[in-house]
């Protein structure tokens, strides 16, 4: 007796035995193949596309002929000369299998298909949306059989896609009738599946094959800044990035003035949770029309924020995580419709996924770096610092993660700092002092050049040196460590002890001068003593957190540090250990995780099972906090100094020799300042 064909998918490798005929979309499914088909095999969507491959697979035991495949069909044809086939493809819900064949699934025919990475630093994203299409044909109504149209959309649903139960939103219903008429009883329908529910809700319908995408943001509400990714919900594509600043720092700059806000002012907190919607509302509006499509196309948002952050768009009172014991309203994920977070640009039955919190000062932000870093797998030890305006911290390998949250305040952001601002063109981001010299140069944003480089003056002209973003306030301050001109305890050496006259008298203190544009009418930009007790202030707590953890988890040193944030993409890692804000490690261990918390977002937003996934991580993450630890005061002051006043730091010894200077001179006389020997 003559077997069956045997069928080989590849890449996944699975095989079977099936009766000439059966479509290869039918042979995939029974396979558990992963082989995408929007329209149900009617041979419209074209997303079922395979690519046979003929001769001989010694690997695979097998001789693939050239009639394997049933011949081209009038489907295809048709497909082939609307919309074009690429050369050796086929349609899978119209090519049935005649004989022994290898056939291959391209990427994008693929449900779970991995989106492309664009950085090595980044963690791929397998596509497993929570919003798929589905195409479905529904009986007409009858006289005879008074069913609505919603309950035959259901029993269609059941026959054609085997989805059990199904629930629509108010704003679907009202439109159905007209599309399933418009459409000729065929439409297509984005169903959204709950997490652990068989339970699919109807958010969207079109008459006929819809073709036009679905798309979802992945937002990151921070303090300072809300950031966007619009992704297309099919592909995983990032379709346009955007930012703005969040319309609450009117209430408060940090976290703690803005719950204060919130306590002092009758009605605070929902003043500030309608200026977060409106500016939501406008970043949605604007990033839509940046990528070109329909804002009614954006069928889902998820939402990676701190505690503060999450009350305020909840619209809860933000006062329980002002006092101890620092209770959250809820700390695990939230899913709710659109309109319920007033967000009205976006679909009306849009769903909104808000990731869990870990604490109520370890926020759903920091549970999107636990998503995006995979801590909990992690074979060595590692450090994960997410720099902001306050800095979350995660310590842990696979056997069990720490979490804490410290508050740096804004100087990393370069707010509190003379010259400071935001980082934005003209503010200057590298900064290098000649130990010999004690002269700076240095490099603003939007322009490759240095300021000692012919042409800097040309090429900088259309931005300006305009101030000193936090990138740039750290690197300058880490130079003047190195250069000698700052002593371990953060004291500016005047121009006696340094040898500079960029070391001017500023009061009873000094300040290094980097750049004065004063005699053009333009700005000073000079490093002040209160700058660099702002910047020991924010390394002091972010250290202190780290050690904190450290602590808990009963160890002195970690295996690798990673700096999150848009921050932690910039900052230079030499210069953020000879300043002491993260424990010693080999410099080639630290890295930059560019924004972990935006890209965590992004994995939940297409992939729903990692949204259960990290709801079961963060339960798992032990919680420790600062605010009521009495230790945080003893590490805090103790890392006062730069680097560390008793931590050792081998690594950065060996890398770079910092000279042992101190201009403490007891009372103030300019020349008594010492000179001690470098320390190698
Ligand atoms: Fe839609 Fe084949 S499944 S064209």
């Amino acid at each position: 007796m003559s077997q069956d064909p045997l069928v080989i998918f590849t890449p996944s490798g699975k095989r079977g035995r099936f009766p000439v005929g059966t479509p290869v979309l039918t042979a995939a499914r029974q396979l558990g193949v992963d082989l995408d088909s929007v329209c149900g095999g009617r041979g419209i969507c074209s997303k079922c596309q395979v690519a046979p491959s003929y001769g001989d697979f010694a690997k695979h035991g097998v001789t693939v002929q050239h009639d394997a495949l049933s011949d081209w069909n009038a489907v295809e044809e048709r497909y082939d000369q609307k919309r074009g086939l690429k050369e050796g493809r086929r349609l899978g819900c119209q090519a049935t299998i005649q004989g022994d064949v290898v056939i291959d699934v391209p990427p994008e025919s693929q449900v779970h298909r991995q989106v492309v990475r664009k950085a090595a630093s980044t963690r791929p994203i397998v596509m497993d949306p929570a919003t798929r299409l589905y195409f479905v044909e529904v009986q007409e109504p009858d006289m005879h059989e008074p069913t609505g149209d919603l309950e035959r959309l259901k029993r269609a649903l059941k026959a054609q896609w085997d989805i059990p139960s199904l629930s629509t939103d108010f704003s679907t219903l009202t439109q159905l009738q007209s599309i399933l008429r418009k459409g000729g009883w065929k439409i297509t329908v984005a169903l959204h599946k709950a997490n652990n529910s068989s339970d699919h809700r109807l958010v969207a319908a079109w008459p006929g094959l819809h073709e036009g995408g679905i798309f979802g943001l992945a937002i990151d509400l921070g303090s300072t800044t809300i950031a966007a990714h619009l992704c297309d919900l099919v592909t995983g594509e990032v379709r346009a990035s955007s930012g703005i600043m969040n319309p609450q720092i009117r209430f408060g700059e940090d976290l703690m003035s803005r719950v204060s806000y919130a306590m002092m002012n009758p009605g605070g907190a929902a003043e500030m949770t309608a200026a977060v919607r409106d500016a939501l509302n406008t970043l949605a509006s604007e990033i839509a029309a940046e990528a070109g499509i329909d804002p009614s196309l954006i069928l889902e948002a998820v939402f990676v924020c701190n505690p503060v952050m999450h009350h305020l768009l909840l619209g809860i009172d933000p006062v329980e995580l002002g006092q101890a014991p620092f209770a959250l309203a809820t700390s695990d994920a939230v899913d709710l419709a659109a309109p319920e977070l007033g967000l009205s640009a976006i679909a009306p039955a849009a769903r909104v996924h808000i990731l869990p919190c870990i604490a109520g000062h370890v926020g759903a932000d920091a549970a999107a770096v636990a998503l995006a870093e995979e801590t909990d797998t992690s074979d060595d030890l590692v450090l994960i610092v997410d720099v902001g305006t306050n800095a979350e911290l995660l310590l842990g390998d696979k056997t069990r993660v720490l979490a804490c949250s410290s508050p740096t305040g804004p100087a990393f952001e370069g707010a509190q700092i003379s010259a400071g601002q935001r980082a934005a063109p003209g503010a200057i981001e590298r900064v290098e002092i000649d130990p010999a010299t004690k002269e700076p140069r240095f490099k603003v944003i939007g322009c490759d050049l240095w300021s000692d480089d012919p042409g800097f003056a040309e090429a900088s002209a259309a931005t300006g040196v305009t101030g000193i973003c936090g990138s740039g306030i750290i690197e300058a301050v880490a130079e003047m460590r190195m250069a000698g001109l700052l002593d371990p305890s953060g004291l500016i050496g005047s121009p006696a002890q340094t040898g500079t006259p960029r070391c001017m008298p500023e009061g009873r203190t000094h300040a290094y001068l980097i750049h004065d544009a004063t005699a053009e009418g333009g700005p000073r930009i000079a490093v002040t003593q209160g700058d660099i007790r702002a910047i020991q202030l924010a390394k002091s707590a972010l250290y202190a957190g780290a050690r904190l953890l450290m602590d808990e988890m009963g160890v002195e040193t970690v295996d690798r540090v990673v700096l999150a944030g848009a921050f932690g993409a910039h900052i230079s890692t030499k210069h953020a250990m000879v300043l002491g804000m993260i424990p010693d490690v080999a410099l080639d261990k630290v890295t930059g995780a560019g924004n972990a918390a935006g890209h965590g977002a992004r994995i939940a937003l297409c992939n729903a099972a990692k949204r259960a996934e990290i709801q079961d991580t963060v339960r798992r993450i032990t919680k420790v906090e600062t605010a009521i630890e009495p230790r945080f005061q003893e590490h805090f002051v103790a890392a006062n100094a730069i680097p560390h006043a008793t931590d050792p730091f081998p690594h950065l010894a060996a890398a770079v020799p910092l000279p042992d200077v101190s201009f403490n001179t007891g009372g103030g006389g300019e020349d008594t300042g010492r000179r001690r020997r470098r320390r190698a």
